[in-house]
């Protein structure tokens, strides 16, 4: 592991670029060689893939974000109060930009010593961490580059901290990944320590495919651009404009899927492998799951947290769960 320190800041760097590029190459070689083909969504976040996403977060269409600030605006104090965190954890922390809500109420309940990002996306992390050591100059700020689904137990002990895991990324994780990260994360929490947890809500899809399929071609950037990830990182020769953006809301297992299709059949070399896409084939690049209250109480339960309050939006289109390590 890497660090560096400044007086208030210090980021320890858990996946290093010789790590992301033998995951990237496993990655790449099991997703390209399996039937259908898929790529695993955490290759989207670049330098521009973090930057498209923030795009996303801004789109009329894209209610989540703008959903998950407006509930976390209305309930932080009580969060910061039932938490009585002294350290704040984040996982995929991205921008940071929502967190600033919870900094601020910690910063009144006046229990918060440290604020911990965490995320894959180093560019990102370091972007916010520079405008966050310029807002809350008496914070102490420690990020952390990694993997949520295999560095957690990297993650700084604290007397008592809260794990923020916002957004929705956990419905990014297939179900059984969900279910590890999960357990993983429980694991490395004291008892009485706490979770809190943003996930998206089924709702009609008249809502939810054009959050995913926006008029403006944000998100269909973003999807393709985990193509330019690969052609610049693993010299691939994906011709990215000769794939289209698709959505598709999967009623049986209630997530989003997106995907990228064919306009037609192609020979991609990438790694040693040369790959064959049927005109109009579809690769799956990633699962947005949407949950019912019900399943995230079951699902928390079942790994070992205890629900502590759900808040949601008037539409239940969002929820935010504060849940106590059991
Ligand atoms: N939490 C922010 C950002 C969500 S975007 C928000 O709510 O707006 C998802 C974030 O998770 C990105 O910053 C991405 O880089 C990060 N991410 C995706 N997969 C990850 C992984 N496996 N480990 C750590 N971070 C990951
Ligand atoms: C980060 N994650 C919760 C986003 C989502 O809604 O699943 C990623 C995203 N994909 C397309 N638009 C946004």
């Amino acid at each position: 592991m890497k660090t560096q320190h400044d007086q208030h800041a210090r980021l320890d760097v858990h996946l290093t670029e010789g790590d992301a590029d033998r995951t990237l190459r496993a990655d790449v070689r099991a997703g390209l060689t399996a039937d259908p083909k898929q790529l695993p969504p955490k290759w989207f976040y670049d330098a521009r893939g973090s930057e498209l996403f923030e795009r996303i977060t801004e789109l009329p269409e894209y209610y989540p974000t703008r959903t998950e600030a407006a509930l976390l605006a209305r309930s932080v104090d009580e969060i910061a109060a039932a938490s009585g965190a002294d350290t704040l954890v984040e996982l995929g922390s991205g921008s940071s930009s929502k967190t600033r809500l919870l900094l601020d109420a910690f910063g009144r309940a006046g229990t918060l010593r440290r604020y911990v990002p965490q995320d894959v996306s180093e560019s990102a992390l370091r972007l916010a961490m520079g405008a966050l050591a310029a807002e809350y100059p008496d914070l102490a700020l420690h990020g952390v580059v990694g993997d949520f689904t295999t560095h957690l137990d990297r993650l700084p002990r604290g007397d008592h901290r809260m794990v923020a895991f916002l957004g929705g990324t956990i419905g990014n994780l297939l179900p059984a990944e969900r279910r590890a990260f999960l357990t993983q994360l429980r694991s490395v929490l004291q008892p009485g320590e706490h979770l809190l947890l943003g996930t998206g809500l089924v709702v009609d899809p008249e809502v939810l495919v054009p959050a995913y399929d926006d008029a403006a071609g944000v998100t269909a950037e973003f999807n393709r651009n985990v193509l330019h990830v690969l052609n610049r990182e693993l010299g691939a020769d994906f011709d990215v404009d000769a794939f289209d953006h698709r959505a598709v809301w999967d009623t049986e297992h209630e997530w989003i899927e997106m995907r990228l299709v064919a306009q037609r059949a192609m020979t991609v070399r990438v790694l040693d492998l040369t790959v064959e896409f049927a005109a109009g084939e579809q690769m799956c690049t990633e699962v947005s799951a949407k949950f019912r209250r019900e399943g995230i109480g079951d699902m928390l339960a079942e790994t070992g947290f205890e629900v502590t309050r759900t808040w949601a939006d008037p539409d239940e289109r969002f929820a935010l769960t504060l849940a106590a390590a059991r």
